[in-house]
């Protein structure tokens, strides 16, 4: 039994993915424990969502922080959008907001299809914290869908034919869906396993995406797109799938090790405005 000076009350969301903390406010500094037994639920649950936050930016960053080095933005500062320039260092807003026309923010407007964020880096972040501070009155959910469920109930037939082989990922910054036109000139590009080792709990986790998978290692597109295709289809499957309706005051962290996540149209007309940071991981995937 952890001593904590923090009543942390854990709740599961669904079977695989997802759980609600309450009874932290993270305007406060929290003790060692607390942060460990955090750290093990966002191990277990892979997205954990802290309710009804008042957050100043200062605060993100030193929550931020406990999870380990803080992701820097890889996007060159000539394609910041212009509401960047109110952030602290290593702040990303998400916002559709819009002044003299152009939005504010990154990612501004409607459905974006299944990723994991910084995939396309050599070593990808590890995890991304999301805090709403506008919302649309619906719409612009987030779908978080578990890597190790869709890995553990993959067609053994399709497992065996992709075992071993690795994923070539290209992301146009900007880009909400697969070569929707939208993405800047500053690209990137890394390889990784199909099927990722988390490095902390060992698990095996499907590691394509429908936005950034662009193709395998050493096999022809016509050959891999089809069996691509196959498991992206199995992966964004309700059973493995939370949706998450925002809620203002939401603190989100997932692990991008072992979850992608989408997002869901919204109204173009409503405004929504989101802090995200993210954290830096530490190893080479394998
Ligand atoms: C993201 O993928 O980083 C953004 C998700 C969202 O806007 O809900």
């Amino acid at each position: 039994m952890v001593e904590t000076s923090t009543r942390l009350d854990i709740a599961p969301l669904t079977q695989h993915i997802g759980a609600e903390i309450r009874g932290v406010d993270l305007r406060q500094p929290v003790d060692d424990a607390t942060r460990d037994v955090i750290y093990q639920a966002w191990l277990d649950h892979l997205v954990i969502i802290f309710p009804d936050q008042k957050l100043e930016q200062e605060d993100l960053l030193r929550v931020s922080s406990y999870f380990g080095e803080i992701g820097a933005l890889r996007r060159p500062p000539k394609f910041f959008p212009p509401g960047f320039n109110r952030l602290l260092p290593n702040i990303m807003l998400i916002s559709n907001i819009r002044e003299n026309g152009e939005p504010i923010g990154a990612l501004p407007d409607g459905e974006m299809m299944f990723h994991h964020d910084m995939i396309h880096a050599d070593i990808p972040h590890n995890g991304t914290f999301l805090y709403s501070v506008e919302i649309p009155t619906h719409g612009g959910d987030t779908w978080f869908a578990s890597g190790y469920a869709a890995y553990d109930t993959l067609d053994p037939a399709l497992k065996a034919r992709l075992e071993g082989r690795n994923g070539i990922h290209h992301y146009n910054y900007g880009s909400t869906k697969k070569g929707d036109g939208h993405g800047t000139e500053a690209f990137g590009g890394a390889v990784h396993p199909i099927f990722r080792t988390h490095e902390e709990t060992k698990r095996k986790a499907i590691y394509v995406n429908r936005l950034m998978t662009i193709g395998i290692e050493g096999m022809a597109e016509d050959e891999a797109m089809p069996l691509l295709e196959a498991v992206f289809d199995h992966a964004e499957k309700p059973q493995f799938v939370y949706e998450h309706k925002w809620r203002l005051g939401d603190l989100l962290l997932w692990d991008n090790r072992c979850s992608s996540h989408a997002r869901t149209d919204f109204p173009a007309d409503q405004r929504r405005l989101m802090l995200r940071t993210t954290i830096q991981g530490t190893v080479k995937p394998y």
